[in-house]
């Protein structure tokens, strides 16, 4: 198509703008020519109008979802449900999802979100407790205080305990706080909202508090799910470089959600992670909003035979002694055995390459790994040893001081 008969064409919709039919070929003309943007911004007026025919629903639902245009995109969805287009409806709802995920992190139940009520049972695959390795003691922890309340809500009711306040994980890094919040969410069969702290931030006055209090209405519109704040300490640090009143601003944003949930109490589950709680503001640790903060400590030598048992499920092992490996990686993190496993695949594979076999992963793999990754939890645990000498709310660490009390810390520690 050439540019003078887009042109022309042009002229002739500006002529005569309810001519939907002459529009229709604008549009069309423009999406051949390649100029997605300017033919979307035709379709989106037929769109409003009523007077996109049903035929095209799909092809301009895919070319909105490729140009980001969510509520477009959204508007052809409820145009194909009205006019009944099944297979259309299906195709545009699975678009609208992959967008919602890719930018929310939400996981959205298969089938979309306007599914019988039956088929709301059916959640998009999700990580359970079984995929997390060890932590028994956190992982009872979060049964008694969120998953049972969330499923017992009228028992609660009853005695006028409120289900939910949030709880706060936090621990050294990489020892499974966001794989536990996800799993948390899969043992419920529950969407799960993910919002990193740092994503919501933004230079921009008053952007910051929006993106938050959206982050919120979106988890509200897909209660009941578990509502994940990310890196919570990126709300401190923020404070510290900007110095002041905006990030303020952002902290009382969030306590007044959190007050809100207690209010309603709206199904919604939230939980939170750090590995800076001594950056975290007192406000936010008041009954209703994080009234528990659970610990979550490096795992001990059953959990680490127990994550590296997780790690190794899909692949293929010959002679692997867990319990051996388990022994000689003391203070290692989930993410720290992990990075072992990986170094270990990389010999597996080199192998492979080299010998034109495919030998299955031993224990000696495992072990030559395991000798050059250092683990990485002992900063952070020296770390809190300091806040917890020296701070006002040594209290709040109560389960880290017995942590690091306990005699093979003492002695990992001191080496
Ligand atoms: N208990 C566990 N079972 C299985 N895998 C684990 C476990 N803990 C950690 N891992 C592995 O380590 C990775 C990092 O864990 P995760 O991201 O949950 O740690 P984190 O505590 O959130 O760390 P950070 O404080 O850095 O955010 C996980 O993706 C997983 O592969
Ligand atoms: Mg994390």
């Amino acid at each position: 198509m050439s540019t003078e008969r887009i042109a022309a064409l042009r002229k002739a919709v500006e002529a005569s703008p309810d001519d939907d039919m002459l529009r229709l070929i604008l549009a069309e003309s423009l999406a051949t020519a390649g100029d997605a943007v300017g033919a979307l911004d035709e379709y989106a007026v037929l769109l409003d109008r009523g007077a996109l025919p049903a035929e095209h629903l799909v092809a301009v639902g895919e070319l909105a979802a490729t140009a980001e245009r969510l509520p477009l995109l959204r508007g052809c969805l409820e145009a194909a449900r009205q006019a009944g287009v099944v297979e259309g409806t299906g195709r545009l709802q699975q678009l609208v999802d992959e967008i919602v995920t890719r930018r929310t992190g939400v996981l959205v139940p298969a089938g979309g979100v306007d599914p019988a009520p039956m088929q709301a049972e059916v959640l998009r695959e999700s990580t359970t407790f079984d995929r997390v390795g060890g932590m028994d003691d956190v992982k009872q922890l979060i049964h008694r205080l969120v998953i049972l309340p969330l499923s017992r809500l009228e028992l609660y009711a009853k005695y006028g305990r409120r289900a939910g306040g949030g709880v706060l994980l936090y621990g050294p890094p990489g020892c499974g706080k966001t794989l536990l919040a996800r799993a948390t969410a899969g043992e419920c069969g529950l969407p799960f909202v993910n919002v990193r702290i740092e994503d919501v931030m933004d230079p921009y006055l008053g952007v910051s508090e929006r993106n938050l209090h959206a982050a919120f209405e979106r988890a509200r519109a897909s209660a009941p799910c578990v509502l994940f704040l990310d890196e919570l300490d990126a709300l401190a640090f923020a404070r510290h470089k900007h110095g002041g009143s905006d990030a303020r601003r952002l902290v009382d944003v969030l306590l007044q959600e959190l007050d809100a949930i207690g209010s309603e109490n709206d199904g919604l589950l939230v939980l939170a992670a750090t590995n800076a709680p001594w950056d975290v503001d007192e406000a936010m640790l008041r009954p209703g909003r994080f009234d528990r903060v659970v610990f979550v400590p490096p795992p001990d030598e059953a959990a680490r035979a127990s994550i590296v048992d997780v790690l190794l499920r899909d692949v293929p092992t010959a002679g692997v002694d867990l319990r051996a490996l388990a022994a000689r990686t003391p203070m290692f993190s989930g993410a720290d055995l992990r990075a072992v496993v990986e170094r270990a695949l990389d010999r597996v594979i080199d192998e492979a390459l080299a010998t034109g076999q495919e030998p299955p992963l031993s224990g000696a793999h495992l072990e030559a790994a395991a000798e050059v990754v250092r683990p990485t939890t002992l900063d952070w645990l020296h770390r809190v040893r300091g806040y917890i000498e020296f701070a006002n709310h040594s209290e709040r660490y109560d389960d880290v001081a017995a942590y690091l009390r306990t005699k093979d810390v003492r002695r990992r520690m001191a080496g």
